[in-house]
């Protein structure tokens, strides 16, 4: 399970280098994620970016604060190939340090970090054994009183979307192959066993429901290839303005060590 994983995003990198597509097209979602994420980061934190693709969320993040690094792994050495291409064309090429690792066994000593965060890595976890083991990487290695903030996709938005959809006659949506989608419940019970506190940041709600509903009702769905649906933009503008509403499949929990 996991070779078919690591070979698709291997595959990813080497069909879009550079690019931000290499990790997904949904340019808008991926701005909501940085800025959300961005909100739990201070000036002069040592940060860990875990699934870092070719890094350009990472390098996003370096244009917001001034950070003392900015350290991206992935498991997949063609997407570390092409986040060091980016370091280098990038302004922060003495803060960026991008290597090869695997988020269920971190090379990095106990306490090191004073953020780490995930984008849509842990749902890349063929089950939620495995999920919980890379979880408890990402606390081991952040200092105490540091932050993780997992920010990934989620199972009861999926079926809140899904039932929308439904009483509009639309098909359901499904999760990719390469994904398993974390569940709210388990993941705040698993928290709260181990005593830590967290907040719950359900930032893409008012998105979701435009970019993957709407877009069917009110637009020609078909004509538009990919994320290029001029919904799209209308409901990421809408969005600045308002949160929450259950539908964001990709949720942010900032957790406190
Ligand atoms: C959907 S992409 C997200 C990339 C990036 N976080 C972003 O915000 O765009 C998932 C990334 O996680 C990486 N990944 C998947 N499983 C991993 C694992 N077990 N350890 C480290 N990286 C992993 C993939 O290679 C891929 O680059």
């Amino acid at each position: 399970m996991n070779d078919f994983i690591k070979s698709f995003w291997e595959n990813q990198a080497l069909k879009y280098g550079q690019s931000h597509i290499a990790s997904w097209g949904d340019i808008y979602c991926i701005n909501l994620e940085i800025d959300n994420i961005a909100n739990y980061i201070h000036q002069g934190d040592s940060v860990l970016d875990i699934g870092c693709a070719n890094g350009f969320s990472a390098i996003a993040q370096c244009g917001k604060k001034k950070l003392s690094s900015m350290t991206g792994v992935d498991f997949s050495e063609n997407m570390i190939a092409y986040a060091n291409q980016n370091k280098q064309e990038s302004n922060y090429r003495d803060i960026l340090n991008f290597s090869v690792a695997d988020i269920c066994n971190l090379p990095f000593e106990d306490n090191t970090f004073d953020v780490v965060y995930t984008t849509r890595v842990l749902i890349n976890l063929p089950s939620w054994e495995e999920q919980k083991t890379g979880i408890s990487e990402c606390l081991r290695v952040i200092k105490k009183g540091g932050r993780f903030i997992l920010c990934e996709g989620f199972w009861e938005p999926l079926c809140r979307l899904n039932a929308i959809r439904l009483l509009a006659g639309l098909s359901p949506l499904v999760e990719h192959d390469f994904n398993r989608y974390l569940k709210k419940v388990m993941l705040e019970s698993y928290l709260t066993s181990l005593e830590y506190s967290f907040d719950n940041v359900d930032f893409s709600s008012i998105y979701y429901l435009g970019s993957r509903v709407f877009r069917e009702l009110v637009t020609d769905y078909e004509s538009y290839e990919g994320f290029s649906n001029p919904i799209n933009e209308e409901f990421f503008k809408i969005q600045s303005h308002y949160s929450g509403g259950g539908f964001g499949i990709q949720q942010l929990y900032a957790i406190e060590k």
